[in-house]
């Protein structure tokens, strides 16, 4: 049996997918920081007839340590795991920076930095699948904004539009350097933009911001359930190359400064330092 894990799988897109592979037969991971919300997906699988084969594991991945936590709970009880399925964000776009408790801009800890960890961490757990993917789900594609190389925090001119733009940014390059760190794995890579999909996001927004972005996904935006149809097919049958883009089910160039090998290799080097800084919690025996 597949095991696919998803961060974010409580809500919108992640939760649309858990279902989907639920109905197909898979185990399933679903990651979240809501009680409530894993409940609620824990109560839907139970209606599907798949109680056996989901777990909901609440962890907060505004931290680098609860994230290291987390690939140690997974690789603790997964023989394997054929999919990570990363979708767990919160935008903040408005509002003033907000710094984690272990000292990063929220943006670039929970929406890049979980993901860093995540996906590394959990490499020998992949590995041991026959046709191991990760999918990032983001935005590559879209040509705004950068990572702000001497000041990945944003203590100077901090904005939440910039902040979240960096984070995506940031994950296209963490997709790029992953074949280089790793060029005989067979995980492949893939950066995945859905385009724009009704969800709860706008749940999180301010008004009068929340009822525009609500009513342009009432009449723009695709449904979660189709979303997440092209992700599971991506899980199903990933392409050969060791890392590739999407947007929607158009394959991106990936000879465009988003991708620069070099940048991938330098933003890696300098995350390296940050998350080694940060000592894993002792584990529980
Ligand atoms: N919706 C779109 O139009 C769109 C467009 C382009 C890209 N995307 C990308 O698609 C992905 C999924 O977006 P979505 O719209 O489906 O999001 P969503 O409906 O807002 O769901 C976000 C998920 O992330 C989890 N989450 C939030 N904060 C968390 C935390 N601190 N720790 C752990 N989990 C946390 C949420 O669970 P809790 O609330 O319980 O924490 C929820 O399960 C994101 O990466 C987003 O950038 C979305």
């Amino acid at each position: 049996m597949q095991t696919i894990v998803i961060t974010g799988g409580t809500d919108g897109i992640g939760r649309a997918l858990a279902l989907h592979q639920l109905r197909r037969g898979a185990h399933v991971v679903a990651v979240g920081s809501t009680s409530a919300k894993g409940e609620a997906l824990l109560a839907e699988a139970d209606a599907l007839s798949a109680s056996g084969r989901v777990d909901f594991l609440r962890a907060d991945l505004t931290s680098v340590g609860a994230a290291q936590d987390l690939a140690s709970a997974i690789e603790d009880t997964c023989a394997r795991v054929d999919g990570l399925v990363l979708c767990a964000q919160r935008y903040r776009l408005f509002g003033p920076r907000t710094v984690t408790a272990e000292g990063f801009e929220h943006s670039f800890a929970l929406a890049y930095l979980s993901r860093y960890v995540l996906g590394h961490r959990l490499r020998s757990v992949l590995e041991s699948a026959p046709c191991p993917v990760i999918v990032n789900v983001g935005t590559p594609g879209v040509p705004l904004g950068r990572v702000h190389w001497d000041d990945l925090q944003l203590t100077r001119r901090y904005g939440g539009t910039r902040a979240t733009l960096q984070s995506f940014r940031a994950n296209d390059l963490l997709g790029a350097a992953f074949p280089e760190l790793y060029p005989d794995t067979p995980i492949r890579y893939i950066g995945y933009n859905p385009g724009v999909v009704s969800t709860g996001m706008p749940r999180h927004l301010p008004q009068p911001l929340r009822a525009l972005v609500t009513a342009v996904f009432t009449v723009a935006a695709t449904s979660a359930d189709k979303a997440a149809a092209p992700i599971a097919a991506l899980l199903e049958t990933p392409p050969d190359a060791a890392f590739s883009a999407y947007r929607g089910t158009r394959r991106l160039p990936l000879d465009t400064r988003p991708f620069r090998k070099e940048d991938a290799l330098r933003l890696h080097t300098l995350t390296r330092g940050l998350v080694d800084a940060i000592s894993p919690a002792p584990r529980e025996e």
